[in-house]
């Protein structure tokens, strides 16, 4: 069986194939645009994006906001005319602002998690740009859609599904992991059932495309028979020449065995997937010392300067047990040791750096 197209409204890309948005500096212009240019769609993540830019530890929020255009500008002339987007976390410092600039800047799509999109139709507004929030429950999905349908008398352009397999930051709480890795299949026919409903209600369609631990063709097959129009894959792409993150990074996890990887507390409240290594070791034998000490406590990561990555009322600076920005900075400027490296289930599947050309060819022969 050949590979379907993936349509989105108006948008077709050859393959059903999204590229995960993966901050920070892991999908920039360059494997966001390769992506797009083999067919399939590339995410660019709007996490801290400017962070290589001259002025970014002194101007964090606009140097981010102008890089939007820069990188996605970059990409463009990679993308052969392909699909391009961001990933913007709802977590984010001033989301309406990034929202905005992605939108400015020409993004053909937004994906949008790590908390409930509920505002997003409102920045996004007529503007051509397809939005799709990222869901791991129907509960979310339901919430999501009947709200948008109440307030804006609209619905998503395209719905992405995120599992338990998934790295980064997950939408399940620790406790829930396991026993989504048994139940999640039954969950995604639920979410596709449920969203059948809002096709109905507005007449159209709306693509739903699932994430987490998908890796080879067989995955896809699976996906697309439970009803599936896509799936998003991030980890595998972490692999190739032209994923923008640094080679110590992605040597990481050629060395990684599937024992290396496992769950994580993150200050944003929610668990991640990750590579071990000093900085995992150093916080699950930190945070509960971090929590016994007086305050002032003395973070296990420095929490200055202020990047300003989280809404403040999700980052507390006198009880959180470390900067996630710098965690995640330091796997990208070669202090990979102390950083947060973030990877699917699948990241001890990565045993050589090959093209995003190649992975395509697999996956679609
Ligand atoms: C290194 C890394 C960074 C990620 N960063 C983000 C992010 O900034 N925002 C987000 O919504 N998801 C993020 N994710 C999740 C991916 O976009 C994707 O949905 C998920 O990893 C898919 O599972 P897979 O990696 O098994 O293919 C990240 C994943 C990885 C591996």
């Amino acid at each position: 069986m050949t590979l379907p197209e993936l349509k989105i409204g108006n948008l077709t890309a050859k393959y059903p194939i999204i590229q995960g948005g993966m901050g920070i500096g892991i999908s920039l212009h360059r494997l966001a645009g390769t992506v797009a240019a083999q067919g399939g769609i590339g995410i660019l993540s709007t996490a801290q994006i400017g962070f290589q830019e001259e002025n970014f530890k002194r101007a964090s929020v606009r140097t981010n906001l102008k890089a939007i255009k820069t990188q996605l500008d970059k990409a463009r002339e990679i993308a052969n005319g392909g699909i391009l987007g961001f990933n913007v976390m709802v977590a984010s410092f001033r989301y309406e602002d990034v929202v905005k600039a992605t939108v400015a800047a020409g993004a053909d799509v937004i994906i949008s998690g790590a908390g409930l999109p509920m505002n997003l139709p409102e920045l996004v507004g007529n503007a051509k740009t397809k939005i799709a929030p990222i869901v791991s429950s129907v509960k979310a999905a339901k919430i999501i859609l009947r709200n948008w349908a109440k307030k804006y008398d609209r619905t998503a352009d395209f719905v992405v599904i995120e599992g338990p397999k998934a790295g980064g930051h997950l939408g399940f709480k620790a406790d829930q992991v396991e026993d989504a890795m048994q139940t999640m299949d039954d969950e995604v026919i639920k979410i596709i059932d449920h969203i059948k409903t809002y096709e109905e209600k507005f007449q159209t369609t709306i693509p739903v495309v699932f994430a987490g631990g998908v890796w080879d063709r067989g995955d896809i097959d699976h996906y697309l028979a439970l009803g599936c129009a896509g799936v998003q894959m991030a980890t595998r792409f972490i692999g190739t020449a032209e994923c923008d993150a640094p080679d110590d990074f992605k040597d990481r996890f050629l060395k990684a065995t599937k024992d290396d990887i496992h769950l994580t507390t993150s200050p944003v409240g929610l668990p991640g997937r990750a590579i071990d290594n000093t900085f995992t070791k150093t916080i699950s034998a930190g945070v509960d010392a971090y929590k016994a000490q007086e305050a002032p406590k003395t973070p296990i990561i420095p929490l200055d300067p202020c990047l300003n990555c989280l809404q403040n009322k999700l980052c507390d600076r006198k009880t959180i047990p470390y900067c996630i920005s710098q965690a995640l900075l330091n796997s990208v400027e070669h202090r990979t040791e102390m950083g947060l490296i973030f990877s699917g289930t699948n990241g001890y599947r990565i045993n050589e750096i090959t093209t995003v050309k190649a992975v395509f060819d697999d996956l679609t022969a």
